[in-house]
């Protein structure tokens, strides 16, 4: 089995049982690792219908991680739009722990669909933007110098919809392009500090925000959220959609030993929808 014994693991937008972040956090506890679960912690402003992770669900999952699996967690706050909360939390991990060594910049969401780019609305398009893309930057440069000295994994949630243009939802394909783009960047700036940054990039994981995504596009397109998902599935070779488990799993192995040859991909995860050379 895969060990991540002792290592110290921040996950972004971790905070919601449902969510990709959750499974991350939690397959790394159960490999051994020590956890910061890291979200918003309040719902204000924010889509309700995807919803958030709040303080509440988040210390309630540091506490059940730490007595399930006899590891150490921390809950905190975390807008990765504002840098003064992401220096904060990084303050609070290094207080508590000294050091990172896996980080997955995992927070993402999407404002402002659907909408073409001729209409999509100025501050959504830049809050989409600002959340997937100059979070994964600002939470990366606060995080790096707790990994100088002894190196780690970088593991940032991308998207197949950073490869693939879909339709009326620009600004969140645009940032991850952005995300793959910076991956690479950030591969090559921080091998020399034994850092390996990849990215996954999921197709289509049941989650809130794919459950919120069928939803939107059955009323766009005058249908229903199963047809959506049945069409959705004869789009995918594998014929299903993914969960976050399946997710989870690959950034284990990104975080782990079992991937020390590997720095600078973007790794697809979506049962086949997406096959490149
Ligand atoms: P989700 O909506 O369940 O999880 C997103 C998490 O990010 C939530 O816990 C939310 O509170 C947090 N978050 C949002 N804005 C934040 C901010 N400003 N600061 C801190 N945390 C914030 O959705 P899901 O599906 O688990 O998404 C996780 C990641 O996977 C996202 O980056 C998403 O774009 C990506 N993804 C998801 C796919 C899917 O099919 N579900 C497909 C491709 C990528």
């Amino acid at each position: 089995m895969t060990t991540l014994t002792d290592k110290i693991a921040l996950v972004t937008g971790a905070g919601k049982k449902t969510g990709i972040g959750y499974a991350m956090a939690r397959k790394f506890a159960g490999h051994g690792a020590h956890v910061v679960i890291a979200d918003l912690g309040t719902t204000d402003n924010f889509n309700a219908d995807v919803g958030t992770g709040t303080s509440e669900e988040m210390e309630m999952i540091a506490g059940e991680l730490a007595s399930e699996f006899k590891v150490r967690t921390l809950a905190v706050n975390l807008d990765v739009t504002d840098s003064g909360l992401v220096q904060e939390m990084a303050g609070a991990v290094k207080e508590k722990f000294g050091r990172v060594d896996i980080l997955c910049n995992n927070a993402g969401a999407t404002f402002g669909v659907p909408n073409g780019v001729h209409t999509y609305d100025e501050e959504a398009w830049t809050r989409t933007v600002d959340v997937n893309l100059h979070g994964v930057f600002r939470v990366s440069k606060a995080i790096v110098p707790l990994m100088q000295e002894k190196g780690g994994a970088i593991i940032n949630t991308a998207s197949r919809a950073g490869k693939v243009p879909p339709l009326f939802n620009g600004a969140y394909a645009v940032s991850k392009a952005g995300v793959i783009m910076l991956t690479k960047v950030m591969a090559r700036e921080l091998s020399g500090l034994k850092i390996r940054v990849n990215a996954i990039c999921p197709g289509q994981i049941m989650t809130d925000l794919e459950r919120w995504r069928f939803g939107l596009e059955a009323q766009f397109l005058n249908t229903t959220v199963e047809e959506q998902e049945r069409k959705m599935c004869e789009t995918i070779p594998l014929g299903r959609i993914g969960s976050p488990d399946e997710v989870a799993d690959m950034a284990v192995f990104l975080a782990s030993g079992a991937s020390s040859y590997v720095t600078g991909q973007a790794l697809n995860i979506c049962g086949g929808q997406l096959m490149e050379l």
